[in-house]
Formats: structure tokens, C-alpha cells, sequence
């Protein structure tokens, strides 16, 4: 069966089950600091990482599980290739292809990016979304989730808050999509300016922009990263406001004490969360960072699988 992984959406909720629960058992012997090496998985496979942004945890993380399942995997430095010389993407793709590529994983600033290689690219070559602008963020959504079932057991019923740059964010967008199939409730905070109008409606979530309000009804909550790259204008007054406003400062941290708090980083700390909370023992920042190396391999073995 030939399987890619565009996105959360149009992903089955059996296939999410089935790579969470994998990574389940990858996280087993990482947590034994016995790192999990299956070198057939992937054996004469060649993955190609192709990260048109900027990354440290999805890049490195996708390097790791390519090895640990046995892939060759090629890493370019986008801001270093000839695209900077006026080559297409399609092009430059075709080019890397062309050397035996089995699978591309891709990280874009356009949205809807992986959806247009599969159809310029062979049939026979896999590709893995690892961030298209604002639509999508499969992976960092797969490990959330396996982050929060490990906390909770079943996350049917709990609702998540999930804070801050709602409009250009595609770990909110892939979140949403998947943590809604599982049964959980989940809750948008921001400034209106950072939610775009309808979103409830359209994701199917709540919409709250005062976050004291929110934060006393929720299981647990996810900061989010102001995303400035994608910003024309200033979308909110300053940085000590929004901090006031939608930050988990120091002060919240201490009134909500047994809150667990999700980044999925980069952190800009002293913004959407104070050095108390990122360090707080109740932060699951660096677990998710684990979890997305078991994720990762759960995927790239999924996508061979029968
Ligand atoms: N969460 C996430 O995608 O982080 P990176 O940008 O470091 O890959």
C-alpha cells in the first residue's frame, strides 16, 4: 500500500491509532536509554530531509529516526541549495529525486506545499509533511498526542487551551484535527487578531480571549510562538501587553499549580511563557521533544507497513 503523510487531515483515525501506539513502544526503550534500533525497517532507503525554514527539533529528530530504522538519510540546507539561484521547487525536488530518493520529508513556508509535490513527484517516492506555512504540522501533532495520552490515559473529555498565535499556526491547525477525533474539547485564547473569525465554527472549538477565564476551566494547556515570519503588520501593541495578557507568566504558573503546560518550541520565553513555567516540573516541553524522535520512527515505519 503506497501512504504518505500530507496531513492530519485525511489521515484515518486507525492509522493515527496505529503510529501512536508504535511510538509508544520506540518510547519504551528510549526511556531505558536503549535507543531503539531497528536497522530493516528502512534498510536501502534513502530519505531525503528537505527544510525550506528554519528547524532543530523536527530536522533532528527525522535524522535520528531515519537512522535508527536504518534509512541513508540526506540532509540539505535550503538556504544553501540553488534555489537561492532561481531554481523551482518542483525542480530542485525533481533534481533530488533523481539521485534514488524513496522518501522526502518536507518543511515549506507555503501551505499546502507536500500536497503539490505529490503530484509533480513519482508515485513511487513517499513524502511526509514537517510544517507547511500555516496549514499544517502532522508530526509535532502525532507526538503532542502521545504526549498527552501519556499523561491522562484516555484524553476523552479533557479539554485543552490552547493559547496565542492561533491564525498562523499549523501546530494549532494539526492538533485541532487530531486531538478532536480522540475526544477532547479544546479551547482557542488570544487577542481577535491572532484568531481568525470563524475559526470556531469552522474547527469546532471554543473561542475565549480572556486566558484566566479559560485557564480555570482546562485539563492542560498549549502555548504557542508568535509567529512574526508570517506577520506583515503588528498584530497586537507590544510584547509586554501580550505577555500580560496571554502570557503563562510566573504568576499564573503559581495559580494554576498542577496545570501540565505544552510548547511545542521554539519558546520565546519571557513572551508566551516566564522561565518558571518553561522550567516548572509541571512543563512537558522537553517530554514532547523525546516523544518526537519515537513519533518519527512510528511514521517512517507506518509508511512501509502492510
Ligand atoms: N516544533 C517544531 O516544529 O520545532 P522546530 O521548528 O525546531 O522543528
Amino acid at each position: 500500500m503506497h501512504r504518505d503523510l500530507l496531513g492530519i487531515r485525511g489521515l484515518p483515525k486507525d492509522d493515527i491509532l496505529r503510529i501512536l501506539s508504535r511510538s509508544d513502544h520506540f518510547i519504551s526503550l528510549l526511556d531505558q536509554h536503549t535507543p531503539p534500533i531497528y536497522p530493516d525497517v528502512l534498510k536501502n532507503r534513502t530519505v531525503a530531509n528537505l527544510f525550506f525554514e528554519n528547524s532543530t527539533r523536527t530536522r533532528s529528530s527525522f535524522e535520528l529516526a531515519e537512522k535508527r530504522l536504518g534509512a541513508t538519510s540526506l540532509s540539505l540546507a535550503m538556504q544553501t541549495s540553488s534555489v537561492v539561484k532561481g531554481e523551482s521547487l518542483i525542480d530542485t525536488l525533481k533534481v533530488i529525486t533523481a539521485m534514488g530518493i524513496d522518501v522526502v520529508v518536507v518543511r515549506h513556508q507555503s501551505a499546502g506545499v507536500a500536497q503539490l509535490l505529490r503530484k509533480h513527484l513519482k508515485d513511487s517516492i513517499r513524502i511526509i509533511n514537517a510544517g507547511d506555512g500555516a496549514n499544517e504540522h502532522p508530526t509535532q501533532a502525532l507526538l503532542d498526542a502521545a504526549t498527552l495520552i501519556e499523561m491522562f490515559g484516555s484524553v476523552e473529555g479533557k479539554r485543552l487551551t490552547i493559547i496565542g498565535d492561533i491564525k498562523h499556526s499549523r501546530v494549532a491547525r494539526s492538533n485541532i484535527l487530531l486531538l478532536s477525533q480522540l475526544g477532547m474539547k479544546i479551547t482557542v485564547v488570544g487577542p481577535s487578531t491572532l484568531i481568525p473569525r470563524e475559526f470556531g465554527k469552522v474547527f469546532g472549538v471554543s473561542v475565549e480571549h480572556n486566558l484566566d477565564r479559560a485557564l480555570s476551566q482546562s485539563d492542560v494547556v498549549m502555548a504557542l510562538r508568535i509567529q512574526r515570519e508570517r506577520q506583515d503588520r503588528a498584530l497586537f501593541p507590544n510584547v509586554q501587553e501580550f505577555r500580560d495578557r496571554y502570557g503563562i507568566t510566573a504568576k499564573r504558573c503559581k495559580a494554576y499549580p498542577t496545570l501540565p503546560i505544552l510548547h511545542p518550541g521554539p519558546a520565546n520565553r519571557g513572551v508566551e511563557l516566564d522561565d518558571e513555567t518553561a522550567d516548572s516540573e509541571h512543563s512537558m516541553m522537553y517530554r514532547q521533544v523525546t516523544r518526537g524522535v519515537a513519533v518519527r520512527m512510528a511514521v517512517l515505519e507506518w509508511l512501509y507497513s502492510e
